[in-house]
């Protein structure tokens, strides 16, 4: 499955359900929202009462990514502002299987988003409890950043990992994704482009986004023939 989540993090912040639309326009699979506490990253963006807004203006799946300290007292907040799939840090939770827990028995797609730094060798004791991870390929807290190349390896590591081991969880991918490297990161085995400046500092989301979302579709019927 290949899909495209831009983040509306490079969008005007004064017209974010405008940008949520635009995301629908464009074909995006859902809409990624990332929340900055100034505390696990340096900027602060917004809370739980944004996502409950958003959440009214589209039907798009809204994915939170939590860049906070402490995520297990923000999680409930998330889960009851309607967010589809929630996604915390590894480097920021004390209980990491209890916070996945908390977001499965919502019904909603539970992730761990890792730093370019972290190992994903630390995914080992959760990885069947896991919807999707989120491979950060630039340092969090910012949009616009150049990808960093040495988290390709970790990108296609993690493929083979979840191959052998026959488990369903998804790979996003996460920072300097741009229309140019998408079809090698699909190609790597990144399931989800999460595309923030390429798509919302462009002068025409709409045409960006229903490019990338053909090739995202070309993966997506390569797999279709094979099946
Ligand atoms: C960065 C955020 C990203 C951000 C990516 O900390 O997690 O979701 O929007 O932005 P680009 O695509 O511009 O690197
Ligand atoms: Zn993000």
């Amino acid at each position: 499955m290949y899909l495209i989540a831009p983040s509306i993090l490079s969008a005007d912040f004064s017209r974010l359900a405008e940008a949520v639309i635009l995301a629908e326009k464009g074909g995006a699979d859902m809409v990624h929202l990332d929340v900055m506490d100034g505390h696990f990253v340096p900027n602060i963006t917004f809370g739980h009462q944004l996502v409950a807004s958003l959440r009214e203006k589209t039907r798009l799946p809204i994915n939170v990514h939590l860049m906070v300290d402490n995520p297990d007292k923000m999680i409930p907040l998330f889960l009851e502002a309607g967010a589809d799939w929630l996604s915390f840090h590894i480097e920021a939770s004390h209980h990491v299987h209890r916070d996945l827990q908390t977001i499965k028995e919502a019904g909603r797609k539970a992730g761990l988003a890792l730093n370019p730094a972290t190992p994903i060798e630390l995914l080992s004791e959760v990885l069947d409890e896991l919807d999707f991870v989120i491979i950060m390929t630039v340092n969090p807290g910012w949009g616009g950043q150049k990808f960093i190349p040495a988290t390709r390896n970790k990108i296609q590591r993690l493929s083979q990992w979840l191959a052998e081991k026959k488990l369903p969880a998804l790979i996003a991918v996460d920072g300097g994704i741009k229309l140019d490297n998408l079809a090698a990161l699909f190609e790597l085995g990144m399931n989800i482009a999460i595309c923030g400046s390429s798509v919302y500092s462009a002068d025409d989301p709409i045409s960006v986004m229903k490019k990338m979302k053909a090739i995202a579709n070309e993966f997506n019927q390569k797999i279709a023939r094979t099946k």
